[in-house]
């Protein structure tokens, strides 16, 4: 029988993660350091805000676009954090950000397009782009191992753009890998993408989860003017411990405005009403301190990577600027994938396979992705489970 849906949706495949955590997803003998998320629960004064939303009935459609004081609360935030006025007309709460993600995708490319992404990167951009029909072109971080950092090659990034270009999508800092853009590399992108009339999709998730002691990392948002062709992606999920939550926000150009309205209509109607009363609560000074907590949390999580990593002879990493992940280099690995199956049922770790943040990129197979955003005990627990792994490779 003719399959009914389309070509490019049949061929979609589940992300290398979800093939590793279908082995052990829900079984309390694994440690789990494979998802992009910390072991906390979300905070109770956030918790007790949506509650009390339900309380009081909050259970109605409301508008598409996100409550109007979550929106005032989002644009003092970027106020606050990156110094850029951000007027609630140019902020949508259409869902978490991957919905975010997705609506500037849908807004921006059709079927034959391209869009441009940075990798090693959350594999989800690679599924949403290919949804909208636009093919995912990879531009690879390099590593510098001397240096002890990524770096990113603007002339592959340029020269990786064709007329057929409609965005470069760029996370920073990123996932995998921690990598933050400089201030200086975001304004020669700018130029680059108003000359070309490419749209720049800035995923600013871990934004505020940077360790140079700054309030933020350089961002799109405080270089481009109201109508410039620029994005920016952003959630509750991470600095709030809200991944459940599904509530995350895109600024997007004055001039959208209105189709901006239009896809919160049909793709959600939406983020759910009680819920962003949660998320209005992580915006106030109590949610700047456990915010500020949960920094610490990385903090003390990339302090035990790195000890533990000072005692291994196969493993090494690129230390992270911002986000909460360690993007382990492990000699004499080729199989990732094969590799994290067997630590689930083998050892009892949750840990992703480095093939999967860029399309199979052979050279993405000697990695290994933990999220360290966790207790410093389990953690290490869950690290020497890891290296006894290792050990039989
Ligand atoms: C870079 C990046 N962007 C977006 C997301 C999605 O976040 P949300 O939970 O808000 O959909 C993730 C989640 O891992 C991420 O790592």
């Amino acid at each position: 029988m003719k399959s009914p849906i389309r070509p490019v949706i049949a061929q979609l495949k589940p992300s290398g993660i979800s093939q590793v955590t279908a082995l052990g997803l829900g079984n309390p003998d694994v440690l789990p350091l494979w998802f992009g998320e910390t072991d906390l629960v979300t905070p109770p004064f956030i918790r007790k805000a949506a509650a009390q939303a339900l309380e009081d009935g909050r259970t109605f459609y409301t508008n598409a676009r996100g409550i109007t004081p979550l929106r005032e609360a989002i644009s003092a935030f970027h106020k606050r954090t990156i110094g850029a006025d951000i007027p609630i007309e140019r902020i949508t709460i259409p869902g978490a950000a991957m919905l975010a993600a997705v609506t500037a995708l849908q807004m921006v490319c059709e079927t034959g397009d391209n869009i441009v992404v940075v990798s090693p990167i959350w594999p989800n951009i690679f599924q949403a782009a290919k949804v909208v029909g636009a093919e995912p072109r990879l531009v690879r971080l390099e590593e510098d191992w001397n240096a002890g950092r990524w770096r990113l090659d603007m002339d592959k990034l340029f020269d990786a753009c064709d007329e057929r270009t409609k965005a470069l999508f760029l996370a920073s800092p990123g996932n995998p890998t921690g990598w933050m853009l400089t201030a200086d590399e975001q304004k020669i992108i700018l130029d680059f993408c108003r000359q070309r009339g490419i749209a720049i999709l800035a995923d600013e998730v871990y934004g505020t989860l940077v360790f140079d002691g700054s309030a933020h990392a350089p961002s799109f948002l405080s270089i481009a003017d109201e109508n410039d062709a620029v994005f920016g992606i952003n959630s509750f999920s991470k600095p709030w411990a809200m991944t459940g939550w599904r509530v995350g926000w895109l600024v997007h150009p004055k001039s959208v405005e209105n189709a901006a309205a239009a896809m919160a209509q049909c793709n959600n109607t939406g983020s759910t009403h009680f819920a962003q009363y949660g998320a209005l609560a992580a915006l106030s000074p109590e949610g700047e301190a456990f915010r500020a907590s949960l920094l610490e949390r990385c903090r003390a999580g990339r302090d035990v990577v790195e000890k533990w990593i000072g005692r291994q002879n196969r493993v090494r990493w690129m230390k992270p600027d911002g986000a909460f992940y360690g993007f382990l280099h492990v000699d004499g690995l080729k199989d990732s994938l094969g590799f994290c199956q067997r630590t689930v049922l083998d050892d009892h770790v949750g840990v992703s396979p480095g093939w999967a943040f860029s399309l199979g990129d052979p050279r993405d197979d000697s990695y290994l992705r933990i999220c360290f955003a966790q207790d410093a005990a389990r953690l290490e627990q869950a690290l020497t489970r890891l290296e006894g792994a290792i050990r039989k490779l």
